[in-house]
């Protein structure tokens, strides 16, 4: 099953990512984090992308292009994949469309994740992730056992640099006026399957198996 997700920074894309990959056994492609090591490393591509991820902005489709085209020929994709936080323009979905076409498969789902922007804010600026591992919190809405510390492999948990105010408004509105405009390229190909996103974690990952069952 080849996925895409879709929606709004804070929407759940990665917390309902981490629990599909156990489901469905197929890998989950994050362009954000896979931009996130890369600055962590310090690598050009790090450089470049950071300057960027700090203001809210979208990295340039020619750079993220390039990296889901390479990971897309992994052999770990070959029974599918869930890709998350890409596409995020329309250059970028018809480039994945023109990349699809060349290795002879396609998208069969497009789960776009609903949720409003004061639920989004408030998930944001409360979001804890592990340092380790990857594992995805939340201050109130899915703490950590013990403060700071990862449930899962004990790793630090950190606060990423775009989750402050002022980022998450600018990537807010950066999602309004590039992205969302995919719901419609995507409704198109008959590939949308709206799923309302506020609720209790475990409640939106019902929904999302239900709709791709
Ligand atoms: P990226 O990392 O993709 O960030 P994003 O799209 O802004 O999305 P987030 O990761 O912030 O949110 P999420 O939907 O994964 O939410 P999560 O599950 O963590 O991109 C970052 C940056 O990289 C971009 O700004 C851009 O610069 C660059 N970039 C990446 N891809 C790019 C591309 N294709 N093109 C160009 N640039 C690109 O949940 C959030 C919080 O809410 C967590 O704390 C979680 O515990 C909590 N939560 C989750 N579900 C629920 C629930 N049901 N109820 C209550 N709380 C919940
Ligand atoms: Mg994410």
């Amino acid at each position: 099953m080849n996925l895409i997700l879709l929606g709004p920074p804070g929407a759940g894309k990665g917390t309902q990512a981490k629990m599909l990959v156990e489901t469905y056994q197929i890998p989950q492609i994050s362009t954000g984090d896979i931009l996130r090591a890369a600055v962590k490393d310090g690598t050009t591509l790090g450089k470049e992308a950071r300057s960027y991820m700090d203001k809210g902005q979208l990295v340039p489709d020619s750079v993220v292009i390039g990296i889901v085209e390479e990971r897309l020929q992994q052999p770990d994709c070959k029974t599918g994949y869930m890709l998350d936080g890409f596409p995020r323009t329309v250059p970028q979905a018809e480039a994945l469309d023109g990349m699809l076409q060349n290795l002879g498969s396609e998208i069969d789902h497009v789960v776009s994740i609903e949720v409003d922007n004061e639920e989004l804010v408030k998930r944001l600026t409360g979001r804890r992730t592990c340092r380790e591992c990857g594992a995805g919190f939340h201050v109130m809405f899915d703490p950590p056992k013990q403060e700071g510390v990862c449930d899962k492999c004990g790793g630090e948990l950190y606060q990423r640099d775009d989750d402050n105010v002022e980022t998450v408004t600018s990537r807010l509105q950066v999602y309004e006026s590039q992205t969302m405009p995919l719901i419609d390229y995507y409704k198109t190909q008959g590939k949308v399957r709206p799923i309302e996103g506020v609720g209790e974690i475990k409640e939106v990952f019902n929904r999302v198996t239900q709709v791709l069952s």
